[in-house]
């Protein structure tokens, strides 16, 4: 990666280019992220499906829909005062997990991201993201909601949008998980909901 790279534009720029692993190969488009650079608060998910990658944004499908409500009813927006972005940029094919040497090839990119936003909080979206960024041996059913600290970052995974499209029962759990989130905003990055720094 060229290390003159100082803005999240510049990343982009760069990223839209990237032939690191095959998903280059059957890609419309890089899914590099979308949202406030300036955000305290960056959401991860797995990678793009079929409308994100015709769309080139995250979640703009079904499971994107329910996630901008959930955001919503906590009074966060993509378009103001989070960042979304997924472990893998480029769409995997029949939206299989993405694998180990595709996260490992992208993950890169994700950690210049986030160096870039330097959030205080990281929501993990489901199990492939929970198990790259927290703990390999995460289980969403059991350890939703918990915080775990990692280099002055605190990490929460809770339950991917899709598969809450998939069970519905879990709903109200993940609504849980959104409102102890917003609860940790309010501690550890207020400016969230003041907009004050964001801009
Ligand atoms: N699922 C994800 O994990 N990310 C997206 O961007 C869309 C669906």
């Amino acid at each position: 990666m060229n290390s003159e790279i100082t803005t999240l534009e510049q990343l982009r720029v760069e990223c839209l280019n990237c032939q690191k692993c095959g998903l280059a190969a059957t890609r419309t488009n890089v899914v590099f992220g979308v949202g406030n650079p300036n955000a305290r608060v960056l959401f991860i998910g797995e990678g793009p499906g079929e409308n994100e990658d015709l769309q080139g944004e995250p979640f703009v499908g079904r499971g994107g829909q329910l996630l901008d409500k959930m955001l919503d009813a906590v009074d966060l927006s993509r378009k103001e005062n989070i960042y979304i972005a997924n472990i893998v940029k480029c769409r995997p094919p029949h939206n299989r997990d993405p694998q180990p040497e595709e996260q490992e090839h992208c993950i890169n990119w994700l950690r210049a991201q986030t160096k870039l936003i330097a959030p205080k909080i990281i929501v993990c979206l489901g199990r492939i993201s929970a198990q790259k960024l927290i703990k390999q041996n995460f289980r969403v059913t059991a350890e939703h909601g918990m915080w775990f600290e990692k280099g002055g970052i605190q990490f929460m995974g809770t339950f991917h949008p899709a598969a809450l499209l998939r069970n519905p029962n879990n709903k109200p759990a993940a609504m849980s998980d959104f409102i102890a989130l917003r609860d940790k905003i309010n501690e550890l990055c207020p400016e969230t909901y003041t907009g004050s720094g964001l801009v």
